[in-house]
């Protein structure tokens, strides 16, 4: 291999279609991200078939970006990487196209990422990574307590019931009227508030590393509801901060709970709700005065959301292993990690 191993990774799982190169799985030289939330927003929510269109239009100019920017051509190239699940099937089926059709094209070897394996390996523009780790990763679709006994090895520990973090966060910033996605708008109102509705913390107390959100959002759906009928007007930050109160004990409660069961030295915070101001702050100060050991790596704001840059820093341990696809690669939209 190349001393400057150069690889070109694709993100479409969702709604940002993203290219990044990346140099030896650590290092950024372009990562370039074209966002369609705007074309989501009136709906609430990204709609499948709106996002493919936009994937079509952009991933050959966001291409031509990144690889300009890296100041890069195809022959320097040492693999192409892409997204290939969990996400959107027809949104990842744009990425997987491109990305197969350059590596045949240009002879490359093509790696099959993880979208999750993505974003917990964003921590490593951070950090070089020490194993075992633990990882809290926490997105619009997942919210997972992951264990890592080795690079590129990952094991589900603990998993939501029903919703996932950021989803709880879209929905009641739905109610409070704040347009997709709500997560940072939340997070911001919740600084303004208090926790004056303490909302139930869902299975805190249950001797397992699991989750469960749906309950939550509804108690706070129900809470603006009644308020409605009898004509009453809530704080919108009492009920943010309530909330965000609510979700920030029960993922620092695990994650704690988790760290006693997995003793490590890392603990990685992935996802677009690591993003999450109120999170971050609790989950560091938890865990300076009960694993003073342990250190918390979140990933810096750009790469904790859906990027090309975090893909190419996990294709980099699959390549190490040789895992790699054929041009037979298709999307898998519920790709998972192996359960525990
Ligand atoms: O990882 P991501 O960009 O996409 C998925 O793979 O799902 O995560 C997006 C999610 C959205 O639900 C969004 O509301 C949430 O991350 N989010 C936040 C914050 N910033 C983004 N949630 C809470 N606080 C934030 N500051
Ligand atoms: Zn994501």
């Amino acid at each position: 291999m190349a001393a400057r191993e150069l690889i070109l990774a694709f993100e479409s799982s969702c709604d940002e279609t993203s290219v990044a190169v990346v140099e030896n799985g650590n290092k950024i030289l372009s990562n370039i991200i074209a966002t369609q939330i705007k074309s989501h927003q009136r709906f609430g929510g990204v709609v499948p078939e709106v996002a493919s269109r936009h994937h079509v239009e952009q991933i050959t100019l966001v291409t031509d970006a990144a690889l300009k920017e890296a100041g890069v051509t195809y022959t320097d190239l040492t693999a192409v990487a892409v997204t290939y699940g969990p996400g959107l099937v027809g949104a990842l089926l744009i990425g997987v196209t491109a990305a197969k059709t350059i590596a045949y094209a240009h002879h490359l070897p093509l790696i099959p990422v993880n979208h999750m394996a993505g974003h917990i390996y964003a921590a490593r523009f951070v950090k070089p990574l020490t194993y075992p780790l633990l990882a809290l990763a926490v997105s619009g679709g997942h919210t997972e307590l992951v264990y890592m006994k080795a690079a590129g090895e990952f094991e589900i520990i603990g998993d939501t019931r029903d919703d996932a973090a950021g989803e709880a966060y879209d929905k009641v910033g739905r109610i409070l009227g704040i347009p997709y996605p709500a997560g940072k708008e939340v997070d911001r109102l919740a600084h303004l508030g208090h926790d004056t509705f303490h909302f139930p913390r869902a299975m805190d107390k249950e001797d397992n590393l699991d989750f469960s959100f749906s309950g939550l959002k509804s108690a706070v759906i129900n809470t603006v509801h009644h308020a409605d009928q009898i004509g009453e007007t809530l704080s919108r930050e009492d009920l943010a901060a309530s909330f965000q109160a609510a979700v920030v004990d029960v993922l620092v409660h695990k994650t704690q709970k988790a760290l006693t069961n997995y003793p490590v030295k890392q603990l990685i915070v992935a996802g677009g709700v690591a993003a999450n101001q109120g999170l971050k702050e609790a989950m560091n100060e938890a865990l300076a005065v009960h694993f003073p050991d342990v250190d918390v790596i979140v990933p810096p704001l750009r790469l904790t959301g859906d990027n090309g840059a975090m893909i190419g820093a996990a294709a980099h341990i699959e390549l190490a292993k040789r895992h790699l696809a054929s041009e037979n690669l298709n999307a898998d939209p519920g790709l998972s990690f192996a359960h525990a």
